[in-house]
């Protein structure tokens, strides 16, 4: 075995470094040592889009693309989708290990207590037009709970910052649900404490006042696992925003808003409403080669497959394929079920595909399921963002107790004009 460092001889100058291995990795800045002169910057390193650099150290989610698999706190996602529940889940990514059965009851009871909305968020909601898309209500009404509560400016107080995380993950599935019967013209629900998670969210969505209203545990169960498979991803652009907003320290409910709209984008959160939104598009099964070879000119992507980290399967689409098929047992079969099924087989037998190892990704089974769920198509998003606050909250905390972390700033190339002078418009 040879040592722990990487030389590296620069060709300009003939001088050679030597520089330290950690981890894989080496520290980029150590390469600004490494110059043509004394006056000369130094090296950096070139990485649009971040697809070779570590921007952290991290303790809370594994991923490891080539072999498909996702761990959170070490747990693997299988068995946390097999045994676990989404508020579980949510503490062990927030406090880093799996609760005992009296510490899981003062979570739950935690979260029931910040399910209620400040009277001023439901006049904020109720104040958007019948067709915002809820992801714009999501991103603003997160932000306005920053001025509702302005101690959570107190980033550095432990207390301050757990109250603060409460009230994220109690608010959130209300405030989905208040913005989707806003949309729907009809009053809100309160919360109903004695309800899980999921069935609360349903539950505030769905009832009109009818008699021996249930919500179906199917659904519910459904949704948990859902909240599971989402609830981090690690440094993901949404994730990413998270901590390059709170590295400037603002409150939680900034960074949150920030990373929401990161996670609006097609390529990001709005891949499972651009995946329904595909599947209308082809109609039928009988279309779908015809689509193929369109995506295969070029002529736009196939939505939900294909991924930056996972490169031969997606685990979440595994398990999410499965729990699919139980949801469409309980309501009944989508129609456009049938054409995703289409899709998935032609594809995954095309050289196109195959050569670029584009697989189903999460998002291409999820909006399916929220489809059969009834939830309208512009939700999908928000449903994602649910239980990413948990990731996104457990990230921000990891982020402000890492002290090698400062307030984020990258470096740029510039290749623009060089200095010149200021022409006068009249001479120009
Ligand atoms: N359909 C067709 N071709 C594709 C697709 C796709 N979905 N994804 C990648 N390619 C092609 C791409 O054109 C390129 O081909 P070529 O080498 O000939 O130029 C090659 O595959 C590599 O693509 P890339 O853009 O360099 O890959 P990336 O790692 O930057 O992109 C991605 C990852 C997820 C943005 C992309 O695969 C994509 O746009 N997928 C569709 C959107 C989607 O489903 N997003 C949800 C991701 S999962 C949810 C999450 O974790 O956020």
């Amino acid at each position: 075995m040879g040592k722990d460092t990487l030389t590296i001889t620069d060709n300009r100058t003939g001088k050679t470094y030597e520089i330290p291995i950690e981890h894989n990795t080496i520290r980029a800045f150590d390469l600004r040592q490494i110059k043509t002169s004394a006056e000369d910057f130094g090296m950096m390193t070139y990485d649009p889009a971040y697809t070779n650099t570590a921007e952290c150290k991290s303790t809370i989610t594994f991923i490891d693309g080539d072999k498909g698999i996702l761990e959170y706190r070490g747990y693997p996602i299988e068995q946390l989708a097999e045994q676990s529940s989404y508020l579980e889940v949510a503490y062990l990514l927030i406090y880093g290990e799996l609760p005992s059965q009296e510490r899981l009851e003062w979570w739950q009871y935690r979260i029931s207590r910040h399910l209620f909305l400040h009277n001023s968020m439901v006049a904020l909601i109720g104040a958007f037009r019948y067709d915002a898309h809820p992801m714009g209500i999501l991103i603003s009404a997160v932000a306005a709970m920053s001025t509702l509560y302005p101690e959570a400016k107190q980033i550095h107080d432990p207390a301050v910052r757990e109250k603060q995380i409460w009230r994220i993950i109690g608010q959130i599935p209300t405030i989905a649900a208040f913005a989707y019967r806003q949309r729907i013209g009809r009053p809100f629900n309160q919360p109903d404490t004695s309800l899980s998670y999921t069935a609360n969210m349903l539950y505030m969505m769905d009832y009109m006042n009818q008699r021996d209203y249930e919500v179906n545990p199917v659904l519910a169960k459904a949704l948990d696992i859902l909240f599971i498979l989402h609830a981090d991803h690690e440094q993901n652009c949404s994730t990413a925003t998270m901590r390059g907003v709170g590295s400037s320290h603002p409150d939680p409910y900034c960074g949150l808003s920030a990373a929401a709209a990161a996670l609006y984008g097609p390529l990001h959160g709005g891949a499972n409403e651009a995946v329904l939104r595909m599947l209308q598009q082809i109609g039928s099964s009988k279309n779908v080669a015809g689509f193929i070879e369109k995506v295969k000119k070029g002529e736009g992507r196939l939505m939900g497959f294909g991924h930056r980290v996972y490169k031969n399967y997606d685990p979440r689409a595994k398990i999410i394929r499965k729990v699919a098929y139980e949801v469409f047992d309980a309501t009944h079969t989508n129609p456009l079920l049938e054409v995703a099924v289409e899709l998935e087989r032609i594809a995954l037998q095309d050289d196109y595909f195959i050569e670029r190892k584009l697989y189903p990704n999460v998002d291409f089974y999820s909006g399916l399921i929220y489809q059969a769920l009834r939830f309208p198509i512009e939700y999908f998003p928000f449903l994602f963002a649910i239980p990413r606050a948990a990731g996104w909250l457990a990230q921000w905390l990891e982020m402000l107790d890492d002290e090698e972390q400062k307030i984020m700033r990258p470096r740029q190339i510039y290749l623009g004009p060089e200095r010149r002078d200021y022409v006068p418009i009249d001479k120009r």
